[in-house]
């Protein structure tokens, strides 16, 4: 039987945080005054083990789910991610991806293409190295996070994807120079219209950058045109160059959100699950697994999380967002 939640929708996408700790401190998600250096983060003992969310994404399989993506935080830097990848890709019919910042990837892609990852998609915001820096706030160079890339395509991790986060007045003019760079590598560049996620963040409108406005601007130097999804609730919109050369994304959630077709679970580092981006607070599945709970007993407390599911945020979206109680996305990942 399908697993289907209060509108409708079935269970297929399980976003897994592997961590709460990022070597970033990107503007728009953890900023720095915020997470300093005294910051306290998650002590070890809270996380999820490897067999913990190994035997959570089993039971997940189960119900439905055919597409696992690790994320943090950045999942790179928990300690030997491999490992968790390896005892993942032995689950049956599933699309295994990351999402990383790149930053420590050209070391450890041929070990996680080996454990059994298919592909990665790596977070890149500018090619600008001033623009990027001011992002990332950290100072780490583009060279290093194409590395990651060039490497991660060589070991077999593609079709690369890169995510650009566009903010007004930071990074519109990388929106040209990333569609030109991209292209000739023959990667997918997807851009996300800058959400409303946590508190931190400081979000506005105007700091918003729409999906038809970055389209516009690309279409007028490369012609652009529509394709189809690649399945039904996929997030990125497609198109493609009308020449042949290749296709990009773009992630609308603000000014076309997608909610109705939103298939997609998020387990925090800390095992709490989560039904949607902007949730407030989640379901604690950790203490079930630590309390002795059997595959049946979590099996049944997901499928009633999921029943009672009616999430859909972004299309309530109102003026008054930042008021709103919500999760910080470096805790669900994205
Ligand atoms: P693939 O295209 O299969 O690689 O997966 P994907 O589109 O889910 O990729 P990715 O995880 O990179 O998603 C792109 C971005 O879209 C994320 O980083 C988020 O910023 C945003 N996003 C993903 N899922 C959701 C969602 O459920 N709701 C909202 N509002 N935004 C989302
Ligand atoms: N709005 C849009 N995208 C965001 N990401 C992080 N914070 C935001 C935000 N406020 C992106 C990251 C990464 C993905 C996991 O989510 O850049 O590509
Ligand atoms: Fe780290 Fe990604 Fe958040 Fe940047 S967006 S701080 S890389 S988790
Ligand atoms: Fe799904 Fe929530 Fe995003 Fe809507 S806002 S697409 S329900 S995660």
């Amino acid at each position: 039987m399908i697993l289907t939640d209060s509108l409708n929708r079935p269970l297929r996408d399980l976003r897994i945080s592997v961590t709460d700790r990022c070597n970033f401190r990107c503007v728009y998600c953890m900023p720095k005054e915020i997470f300093g250096s005294d910051y306290p983060f998650l002590p070890r003992a809270q996380i999820l083990t490897f067999e913990e969310i190994a035997r959570l994404a089993r039971i997940f399989v189960r119900h439905g789910v055919r597409k696992i993506r690790l994320t943090g935080g950045e999942p790179l830097v928990r300690r030997d991610l491999h490992l968790l990848v390896a005892m993942l890709a032995d689950l049956p019919d599933l699309d295994l991806t990351l999402t990383t910042n790149g930053s420590l990837l050209a070391r450890q892609a041929q070990l996680l293409r080996n454990a059994g990852l298919k592909r990665v998609t790596v977070s890149l915001d500018s090619l600008d190295d001033g623009v990027f820096k001011a992002m990332n706030d950290v100072d780490f160079p583009v060279e290093k996070v194409l590395e990651g890339m060039d490497t991660a395509a060589r070991v077999g991790l593609g079709p690369i994807k890169v995510n650009m986060v566009v903010k007004r007045g930071v990074n519109e003019s990388s929106i040209l120079p990333m569609a030109h760079f991209f292209r000739k590598k023959g990667y997918i560049l997807r851009f996300i219209e800058y959400m409303d996620v946590g508190h931190t963040n400081g979000w506005r409108m105007d700091d918003v950058v729409s999906a038809n406005e970055i389209i516009r601007m690309i279409d007028a130097e490369i012609p652009l045109e529509p394709i189809e999804p690649n399945y039904r609730g996929e997030v990125a919109g497609r198109w493609r160059y009308k020449d042949g050369s290749g296709e990009i994304g773009v992630v609308a959630s603000v000014t076309q959100p997608f909610c109705r077709d939103c298939n997609r679970a998020r387990l925090s580092a800390e095992g709490d699950l989560y039904t949607c981006l902007f949730a407030v607070t989640g379901y604690n599945l950790r203490n079930l697994i630590r309390g002795g709970a059997t595959d049946e007993e979590i099996s049944q407390a997901v499928v009633s999380v999921w029943n009672k599911r009616s999430d859909r945020y972004s299309e309530l979206r109102s003026e008054n967002t930042t008021s709103l109680p919500k999760v910080e996305m470096w805790h669900i990942g994205g």
